[in-house]
């Protein structure tokens, strides 16, 4: 079924029946303090409505205050926040939620994902997520840069299914089997790094749709993530970058684009793989 695309604060609904904004901001790499809270205020005062941090990026404090100081009401924002690798297992998860929370200042968050699958641990990991979702603390769970075997050992073990998979996800890391698997058990794709961390400028393709367009090559790729049914959280901390990589409603790639966006496809990685992800 195609996902409508309206406009920036436009939403599809999660296998649990929970709406997922399909455009976010992400934070990794906006330092704590002064940068991240501009950012995300700048994100929320554009019409951003979704905001994707982690343990591991040191920064949910500051996230947490722009929330508060942004005037937007905190219903209104869908705020993700991961666990990270040394803290998998079911006590340290459960453990390492309480921190995220404390450093948010959230009452309940909207998704939680465990970041990387830590053999021997993920499934441990998985039984806090179900926990902390049945005990009404997080309104969905998902996991991050699972490959389809992880998929393949996490789902006959588990409850409640993951509802996202945040993933790579470009010209060069397209993965349609496994965007198709996701598809097939109802989890949400989502792309990081979906301007290639920067190098969206050197693909000829998308600077010639760019022109095409009127539009810039990082606005091309954000509407082909729309498109291709992912959700998606490009970042930024500059203001104008926030606006501009948000500003894709109005236009349309054809289905020949978006075929010939994703036959720039190399399987190549621009982050860790994840069987040989960061310890
Ligand atoms: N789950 C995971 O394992 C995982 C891994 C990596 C990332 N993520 C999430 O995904 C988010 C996005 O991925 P990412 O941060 O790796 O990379 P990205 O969004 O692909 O690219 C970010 C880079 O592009 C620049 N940029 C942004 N908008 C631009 C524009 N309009 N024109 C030119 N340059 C622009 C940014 O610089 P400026 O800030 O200077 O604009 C930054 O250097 C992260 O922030 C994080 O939330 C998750």
């Amino acid at each position: 079924m195609e996902k409508k695309i309206t406009d920036i604060g436009g939403t599809w609904p999660l296998a649990n029946g929970v709406q997922i904004p399909y455009l976010g901001l992400g934070v990794w790499q906006a330092d704590e303090g002064a940068e991240v809270v501009q950012a995300v205020k700048w994100a929320l005062e554009a019409g951003y409505r979704h905001i994707d941090t982690a343990a591991v990026y040191k920064n949910e404090a500051g996230v947490g205050q722009a929330i508060r100081e942004s005037g937007v009401p905190r219903e209104e924002v869908f705020v993700t926040s991961k666990v990270w690798n040394t803290e998998q297992g079911y006590d340290s998860t459960l453990r390492a939620f309480d921190e995220s929370m404390r450093l948010l200042e959230l009452d309940v968050l909207d998704l939680y994902l465990i970041h990387w699958p830590v053999p021997g641990k993920f499934r441990d990991t998985w039984r806090a997520l179900e926990k902390l979702y049945a005990d009404g603390r997080v309104r969905a769970i998902g996991v991050s840069n699972f490959l389809q075997h992880h998929l393949e050992e996490l789902l006959p073990v588990a409850k409640v299914k993951p509802m996202v998979n945040q993933l790579e996800f470009h010209p060069w890391l397209v993965q349609p089997e496994l965007q198709a698997y996701c598809r097939q058990h109802d989890i949400q794709y989502q792309a990081w790094s979906p301007l290639m961390q920067g190098k969206v400028f050197e693909q000829d393709v998308v600077n010639e749709l760019a022109a095409k367009y009127g539009k810039s090559p990082a606005q091309v790729l954000v509407r082909w993530d729309l498109q291709r049914g992912v959700v998606t959280i490009p970042k930024s901390v500059k203001q104008n970058h926030i606006i501009s990589n948000a500003d894709v409603f109005d236009f349309e790639l054809s289905a020949d684009e978006l075929a010939y966006i994703d036959s720039l496809d190399r399987h190549q990685r621009l982050g860790p793989d994840p069987d040989v992800f960061p310890k």
